[in-house]
C-alpha cells in the first residue's frame, strides 16, 4: 500500500508545503517572505503574519503540482521547533487542523535532524547517492553549527557546537556591516568569487575540541571596517570583492578544520553537509577538495533541500510514519529543540 505525507515547514521566514509518497517527494514549493530585507534580519512577528498569508496557497500548490488530493494524504508531518515560536505555531495549527479534519496521523518533526534527512530525499526527477550510517554531518545554518555523528535516520550524538554565534549569523552580520541587506549569506558567496581570498586576514577562534565560536570573528571584522572606513569613507565599495572573500574563507576554513579533526577523531570518513549554509560554494569546494586528498566520501544537498523547506520535513516524517511515531493534537511547538 503507498504511504502519503504532507510536509509543512514553518520554523523561520520560508513557508513550505511538501508532498512525499513512497519516499520519493513530488512537490516542495516555498514561499520565502522579502518583507524582512528592510530590517536586517528575521522581524518575528511579521514572519508570523506572512505565515498566516502563505501557508494555504503553498499547501494548495503542493497538492496540485504533486497532483494528489487532500483525501489522498495518510499523514500531516509538520516542524515542532526549533524555531521563532509565532512561526512555528501557524505551521502547527494548519497541521493540526488538517489532519483533524482528514482523521489522519500526526507527526512532530526536528527541524535539525530534517536538515539532515535531506540527505535521504529522492525526488521524481532523480534518485540521488545517500549517506551510508554511521556519517559525519556539518549542519550550518543562520541559527545552527554542529558537527553530529549520524548512526541512523533517528540516531543522531552532537560531538561538536558554536558556544556562540552560528556560521550563517556571522556572514549575514558580517554582511550588514558591508550595508549588504539580509540574509547576506548568498550575495557574499556570489561577490567573493570576484574576490581574493588572502587579500585580508581576520582573526580565528582557539576553541578546544569541536566546538566553534564565530562572535570573535564578528567583532574583528566590525573593528577592521570601522578603522579602514576612518581612513578612507570608500573602503568598503573600492574592497567589497576582496571583503567578501576573505571572510568566507575564513569562516570556511574554521568550518573545515574542525570537520578535518572530527573525522580524525572518529574515523568516519562519509561527509555530509546540511542547513543553510551548506549552499555556500566555498564551503562545497573545500569539502570536495578534503575528499580528494583525504579520501572522504561527500554529501552536497541540492539547493531546494538545503534552505528551509518541507521536503526534508515530509522525508523525515516518512521514516516517522514506517516507525508509527505519532503524536496527539496536544502538541504544542516548542522555539527550543536540540537533536537528542
Ligand atoms: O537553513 P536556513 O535556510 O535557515 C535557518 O537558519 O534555519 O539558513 C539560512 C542561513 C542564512 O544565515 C543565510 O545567510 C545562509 O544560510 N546562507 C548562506 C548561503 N545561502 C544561505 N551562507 C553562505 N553562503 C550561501 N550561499
Amino acid at each position: 500500500m503507498s504511504i502519503t505525507i504532507l510536509g509543512i515547514e514553518s520554523s523561520c521566514d520560508d513557508t513550505s508545503a511538501s508532498v512525499l509518497r513512497d519516499g520519493v517527494i513530488h512537490s516542495n514549493i516555498i514561499a520565502t517572505q522579502t518583507v524582512h530585507m528592510a530590517y536586517g534580519g528575521v522581524v518575528p512577528e511579521l514572519a508570523s503574519r506572512a505565515h498566516q498569508q502563505n501557508i494555504i496557497p503553498v499547501v494548495d500548490q503542493a497538492l496540485k503540482k504533486a497532483n494528489i488530493t487532500a483525501d489522498e494524504i495518510d499523514a500531516v508531518a509538520f516542524t515542532r521547533g526549533p524555531g521563532l515560536l509565532g512561526s512555528l505555531m501557524v505551521g502547527t495549527s494548519f497541521a493540526k487542523g488538517f489532519a483533524l479534519s482528514k482523521n489522519i496521523p500526526l507527526i512532530e518533526v526536528n527541524h535539525l535532524q530534517a536538515h539532515i534527512l535531506a540527505h535521504f530525499i529522492d525526488d521524481l526527477q532523480n534518485t540521488y547517492d545517500h549517506p551510508g550510517f554511521p556519517f559525519l554531518a556539518l549542519l550550518v545554518s543562520g541559527g545552527n553549527s554542529q558537527i553530529i555523528v549520524v548512526k541512523d535516520h533517528m540516531d543522531m550524538e552532537v560531538i561538536g557546537e558554536t558556544i556562540d554565534d552560528a556560521a550563517g549569523e556571522a556572514f549575514d552580520k558580517c554582511a550588514k556591516v558591508m550595508g549588504i541587506p539580509y540574509p547576506g549569506g548568498p550575495i557574499i558567496d556570489k561577490k567573493a568569487k570576484e574576490g581574493n581570498p588572502l587579500a585580508f586576514e581576520f582573526s580565528r577562534p582557539k576553541i578546544q575540541g569541536l566546538n566553534y565560536s564565530f562572535s570573535g570573528l564578528k567583532t574583528s571584522f566590525l573593528y577592521f571596517i570601522r578603522d579602514r572606513v576612518k581612513e578612507n569613507p570608500n573602503f568598503i565599495q573600492e574592497n567589497l570583492n576582496d571583503l567578501c572573500a576573505s571572510l568566507q574563507y575564513t569562516i570556511v576554513d574554521v568550518l573545515m578544520n574542525k570537520v578535518k579533526r572530527a573525522v580524525r577523531e572518529t574515523g568516519i570518513k562519509e561527509v555530509a553537509i546540511a542547513g543553510g549554509v551548506s549552499a555556500n560554494s566555498g564551503l562545497q569546494n573545500a569539502l570536495h577538495e578534503a575528499a580528494d586528498k583525504h579520501g572522504w566520501k561527500v554529501y552536497i544537498p541540492q539547493l531546494g533541500y538545503s534552505l528551509d523547506n518541507a521536503a526534508m520535513i515530509a522525508i523525515t516524517g516518512y521514516f516517522k510514519y514506517l516507525k508509527k511515531e505519532f503524536v496527539e493534537q496536544d502538541t504544542a511547538p516548542f522555539a527550543r529543540m536540540t537533536i537528542k
